[in-house]
């Protein structure tokens, strides 16, 4: 695409994609990885007991008293934080996750908070047609694991019969990161993308979501061990050199976990 003048421009689906294909880990480092940098763990992401009152869970609630079936689709359920929240207020829950793990933590989830669910194992739109629709479509926390995010906010759309309700990091929450990629294996990544790239591609979809910008509560302090073996696998690096990157982030001087800042974007379809 060009504009009169002859100056190239790209849609901002193209940009997203582009900022995400910057941030690929690269493939000689990945092939000699000796566990993969993308599992996440289904404990990190269990629903809290007493769910926290976010602009996310509001908008959610609104979608919900609109609606006559109260069914919740989870896009990206994880262990099923988003759509357990909603317990009391939701009738039913489909969740749909690529991560066996995270959907047996999302079952076991639902059996323990006696909510009705269904769980499909896939990727996100692909997996349209094994969910199908509900009243209410979730997305929290998956926007910045996917290249097209055109058609997956597109899928989004076209799976809610009442309201959309998407919760992203202000900043990719992985951006935290570069600073030791460049440390420890001289990789510099580019600016990462923000939530204003995302609500651009919504933009350019078509969507006028409602936006709220806010800050998360803290998470509890994590055991300093088992973080810097987290961040070592994402890191690519082998188990034994836990100690140095534990060195690396007790003395880095910047960010040493993902921005509480979040946006809640939601709209109607
Ligand atoms: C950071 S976790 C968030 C989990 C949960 N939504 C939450 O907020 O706690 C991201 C989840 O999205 C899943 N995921 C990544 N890409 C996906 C896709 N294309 N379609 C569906 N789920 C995806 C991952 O397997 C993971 O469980």
């Amino acid at each position: 695409m060009e504009t009169p003048t002859g100056t190239p421009t790209r849609t901002a689906a193209a940009r997203w994609a582009a900022l995400m294909a910057a941030r690929a880990v690269p493939d000689e480092i990945l092939a000699h990885a000796p566990a993969s940098p993308y599992r996440q763990d289904p404990e990190r992401f269990r629903a809290a007991a007493e769910p926290p009152d976010t602009p996310s869970r509001r908008a959610a609630v609104a979608v919900l008293a609109a609606s006559s079936d109260r069914t919740v689709l989870d896009v990206g359920c994880g262990a099923g934080a988003a759509s357990l929240a909603l317990v009391g207020e939701a009738r039913h829950v489909v969740g749909v996750d690529p991560a066996s793990d995270m959907l047996a933590a999302f079952v076991r989830a639902c059996l323990e908070w006696d909510m009705p669910y269904q769980g499909v194992l896939g990727s996100w739109p692909e997996a349209l047609p094994d969910t199908g629709t509900a009243d209410l479509v979730l997305c929290h926390h998956v926007g910045y694991d996917t290249g097209d995010l055109a058609a997956f906010a597109a899928g989004l759309t076209a799976a809610a019969r009442v309201g959309v309700v998407m919760e992203i990091h202000a900043t990719h929450p992985q951006a935290w990161l570069d600073p030791f990629w460049d440390r420890f294996h001289g990789v510099r990544r580019p600016a990462p993308p923000t939530a204003d790239d995302a609500l651009a591609v919504l933009t350019e979809l078509g969507v006028e979501p409602e936006v709220q910008r806010w800050t998360a509560e803290p998470r509890p302090v994590e055991d300093p061990d088992v973080r810097a073996a987290r961040v070592t696998r994402r890191l690519c690096l082998p188990p034994e050199r836990a100690g140095e990157v534990a060195e690396a982030l007790a003395t880095h001087d910047g960010p040493t976990a993902p921005p509480a800042e979040r946006v809640t974007f939601s709209w109607r379809p």
